[in-house]
């Protein structure tokens, strides 16, 4: 296994997804508890030391063991790692003025570095850089093999002891060929590349274990896939230690209630508890038509009724949140900044303290693709694996104004149809997410002989990488006819359907 030194860059995780990718396995160890004896018993195979955002020449600033340079195993050095191992191997790192650079540069390599094979295509190749320091003098038996305008040392190594010093990110999308340099250096490691998805499941099935013991667990279960595969995850650990409380506000899709309780408690043999809260949710939002109001009033409510639930599980100790490492490394950066609130996001987030739980993070290291594949590897259904997202509030943000059960029936049922248009047409997997929103106004129109006046409702249906942004999708004028006929024919109160072109921005996915 290898051995990654987390020195706090942000982009210390993405490391880990590249050599994920490459089938090998590593784990992540704060630099603080990797002693000389930690260092013994992991007997890494290979060490990388990731960036960070202090300077080597601040005293007291953070280091590897020496010792690590005493295992004869391949070290990979990165940005605040390459300039520690450069101090503490005898070089010489210089901070502040003119020695700062941020952003793309192009690094022109030298011939002859093994780890550099295969990577160049041409004499320059873009790097992302983030630096304020950088090496001034490299350390005793060092060479360069790499130089960008400010970063002189941009590539060094000491070939014969495998030390490899890059003053550049390449495990960011930013630095395109990156991948290549990890996939030389872990080849040169020895590494065969045989790890799996399967051994991901083990190894966090032992983490669990080994982090709950014989105590309860408790898990607020969606439906959605992060929350899902968490739970799968969790059950295959701890098993009947693990109680799942699945709030219904009334808000939910055709079925969907039924299909996920049905699914986890029947078919998986989850302890599922269906709380099934609609009045509570509905009388609440009764009346309200502002789309802050609503999302307060849900969020709020979610809570509640969350807690009193769990409050009934007996010993309860831990709570497992489905957190995926995105959501992480936003909450560091973007933690107090200045940023706008746009919508207020649904979580349980502050719900560990208030009811003093600790709390369960399986998923904290894994990306939304790997996520599914884990959800896969599991024995979760392909098709429920691969559903659009479906957010917190439900059917709440879809019905723009106030919220009636009339309104939600014929929501639901148009939503439906919607849904069976886009997997009657093979079109499911292309789209990130779509849905129907019904809205606040009735129009005329004419059926049989008779006028009708009956509610409108738009269909939404947009490509995206990751919700920041969206297209929307580019249905055929056929698609759209022949949707448009089914659900007017097909759901009763429903007499227009229009199709939402907008793209986000500057638009928002969601229509509340
Ligand atoms: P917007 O509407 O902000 O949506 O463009 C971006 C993505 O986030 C989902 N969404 C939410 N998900 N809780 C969630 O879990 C929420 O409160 C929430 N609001 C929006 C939305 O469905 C889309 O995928």
């Amino acid at each position: 296994r290898l051995l990654i030194i987390d020195f706090g860059s942000q982009v210390t995780q993405l490391i880990a997804r590249r050599l994920r990718e490459l089938n090998v396995y590593c784990e992540i160890h704060p630099y603080q508890n990797v002693t000389d004896a930690f260092l013994a018993d992991f007997a890494p195979k290979a060490v990388i030391f990731s960036g960070g955002p202090d300077s080597v020449t601040r005293e007291g600033s953070p280091r590897a063991p020496d010792s690590v340079f005493d295992l004869g195993v391949p070290i990979l050095g990165i940005c605040y790692g390459q300039q520690t191992m450069m101090t503490q191997l005898g070089g010489k790192v210089v901070s502040g003025h003119g020695t700062k650079e941020f952003g793309r540069a192009f690094v022109t390599p030298q011939d002859g570095l093994d780890l550099l094979n295969g990577w160049f295509a041409t004499d320059k190749e873009q790097v992302w850089m983030s630096h304020g320091d950088h090496v001034s003098e490299i350390a005793p038996g060092f060479k360069v093999y790499g130089t960008s305008p400010n970063a002189p040392f941009a590539i060094t190594a000491d070939v014969s002891r495998h030390f490899y010093a890059v003053q550049f990110h390449p495990e960011v999308h930013h630095t395109p060929n990156g991948g290549k340099l990890y996939e030389n250096f872990v080849r040169l490691a020895g590494f065969s590349g045989d790890w799996t998805m399967g051994a991901y499941r083990e190894q966090a099935i032992a983490a669990i274990k080994d982090q709950v013991g014989d105590k309860q667990v408790i898990c607020a279960l969606s439906g959605g896939v992060d929350s899902s595969v968490a739970a799968a995850l969790l059950h295959e650990a701890i098993g009947d230690q693990l109680t799942c409380v699945f709030v219904d506000h009334g808000l939910l899709r055709l079925n969907e209630a039924e299909e996920v309780v049905g699914m986890f408690r029947d078919h998986m043999n989850l302890k599922v508890i269906h709380a099934d809260e609609t009045e509570l949710f509905l009388g609440e939002l009764e009346g309200q038509s502002d789309p802050e109001t609503k999302r307060k009033i849900i969020g709020k409510l979610f809570i509640d009724v969350f807690q009193k639930y769990a409050n009934d599980i007996e010993g309860a100790e831990f709570l497992a949140q489905g957190t995926l490492y995105p959501d992480v490394i936003e909450s560091v950066s973007f933690s107090g900044g200045p940023s706008v609130t746009i919508k207020s996001h649904h979580n349980v987030g502050g719900l560990p303290e208030k009811m003093g739980l600790k709390l369960v993070e399986p998923l904290r290291e894994l990306f939304k693709d790997e996520v599914r594949a884990l959800g896969v590897e599991l024995g979760l259904p392909k098709s429920f694996i691969g559903r659009h997202p479906f957010p917190g509030p439900g059917l709440a943000i879809r019905c723009p104004g106030e919220i009636t059960r009339e309104k939600l029936e014929i929501l639901r049922k148009a939503d439906a149809v919607y849904i069976d248009q886009i997997r009657r047409h093979g079109l499911y997997d292309d789209i990130w997410q779509a849905f129907v929103a019904i809205l606040p106004v009735r129009t005329v129109g004419v059926m049989g002989d008779g006028r009708t006046y009956d509610f409108a409702c738009a269909l939404r249906a947009v490509t995206s990488v990751d919700g920041m942004t969206a297209d929307y999708y580019p249905f055929s004028h056929e698609f759209l006819g022949e949707t448009a006929t089914r659900i007017i024919n097909e759901v009763p109160g429903i007499n227009r359907v229009t199709y939402d072109i907008t793209s986000k921005p500057p638009g928002t996915i969601e229509w509340e």
